[in-house]
């Protein structure tokens, strides 16, 4: 406790940033700690699991010191831990999870295991303090593309998901596919600024009738056999144009499925979530298509959809208020569901 405040510290090392974060009542980010490993892995083209874990052990101390020191707070005054152990890398996982431990135990202080994909759109609630369930969700990341019915903090019915590739997948492995590297999102939403959304045509996978779910795998082969045939017909080939069609056919069936799972469940509110809910057209066409019925997008900034220790934090501090908490037998769990 700190001037009447409760504190949480919040751990994320699920994948490829080591993370900590002190969050006052689960709504004030007091500090948020993220020392990604990007560069590390650019150099292989996507995230090597052996690497993220050692260099997770490596950096695990320095991070969550500074987070306390950021904060201005010392271990002595945090009153709960929140990790994050699954779904993720396994060996990621249980550093961050050891090192929750350890500071439970030294510490005497309660310990939640938080599942990442409820940390996502937890992240919304310190940018939106007057946030409350019940709404709908849409997480999309590299892992994992689902919309949800949230009735409650911590309570999440997924409605929806991808039956192969996650949305954050498909831009990887296309923006590898048209030469714009690694990590593919945050690149081919710049590129797609100066393209032309309608100058290729990527087919819509709407699936069956009423089907919340995805599929994107078709993509990465619809974009290869374009780039063959352009490139044996000798024509130039555009990326930035490659770029904005091949967003636009992604993000156009999310923003549909998401507004119309908000509209059959009656819920006003979309509250979006994930890596790739920092996707600049994504965003735009969500706004276009909610406003229409009078549904409002909540978003959280780039630096909350993407991974970090304050979503955790929140998470943690909501399912405490709710009786939740873990042993010190908590394990990772890296395919842990919703
Ligand atoms: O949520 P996140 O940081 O990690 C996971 O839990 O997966 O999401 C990472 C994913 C990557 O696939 C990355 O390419 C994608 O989010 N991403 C984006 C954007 N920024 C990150 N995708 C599209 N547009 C972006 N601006
Ligand atoms: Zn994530």
């Amino acid at each position: 406790m700190k001037d009447g405040k409760f504190l949480t510290l919040g751990i994320e090392t699920s994948c490829d940033e080591t993370a900590a974060s002190v969050v006052a009542d689960g709504r004030f980010v007091m500090s948020n700690v993220i020392s990604s490993q990007i560069d590390i892995h650019t150099n292989y083209g996507g995230v090597v699991p052996e690497i993220a874990s050692r260099k997770h052990l490596e950096r695990i101390n320095d991070v969550m010191d500074k987070a306390l020191s950021d904060a201005g707070v010392s271990a002595g005054e945090i009153d709960l831990i929140g990790v994050t152990y699954g779904p993720g890398l396994v060996g990621a996982l249980l550093i961050g999870v050891a090192a929750a431990k350890t500071m439970a135990f030294a510490l005497d202080i309660p310990l939640v295991g938080v599942n990442h994909m409820h940390g996502h759109i937890a992240a919304n609630y310190p940018e939106h303090h007057e946030l409350e369930p019940p709404f709908m969700a849409l997480v999309v990341s590299g892992g994992h593309t689902e919309i949800v019915n949230v009735t409650d903090y911590n309570k999440c019915e997924k409605i929806g998901s991808t039956r192969d590739d996650a949305a954050g997948e498909a831009f990887d492995k296309v923006a590898r596919v048209i030469g714009l590297g690694y990590p593919g999102g945050p690149k081919i939403d710049k590129a797609a600024k100066s393209g032309d959304r309608d100058a290729v045509h990527f087919k819509r996978v709407y699936l069956e009738d009423g089907s919340y779910d995805f599929s994107f795998s078709g993509l990465k082969t619809q974009a290869l056999n374009y780039l063959n045939s352009e490139r044996q017909a000798g024509r130039e080939i555009n990326v930035n144009d490659v770029a904005a069609s091949f967003q636009e056919a992604v993000v156009e069936v999310i923003a549909y499925k998401a507004v119309s799972a908000a509209l059959e469940f009656n819920r006003d509110k979309i509250v979006m979530a994930g890596g790739v809910a920092s996707n600049s057209r994504l965003r735009e066409l969500m706004e276009e298509k909610a406003s229409k019925h009078g549904i409002s997008i909540i978003k959280p900034s780039p630096v909350m959809c993407t991974d970090n220790a304050a979503m955790i934090a929140s998470s943690a501090y909501y399912a405490h208020l709710a009786g939740e908490s873990s042993g010190f037998d908590l394990d990772a769990v890296p395919g842990l569901e919703f």
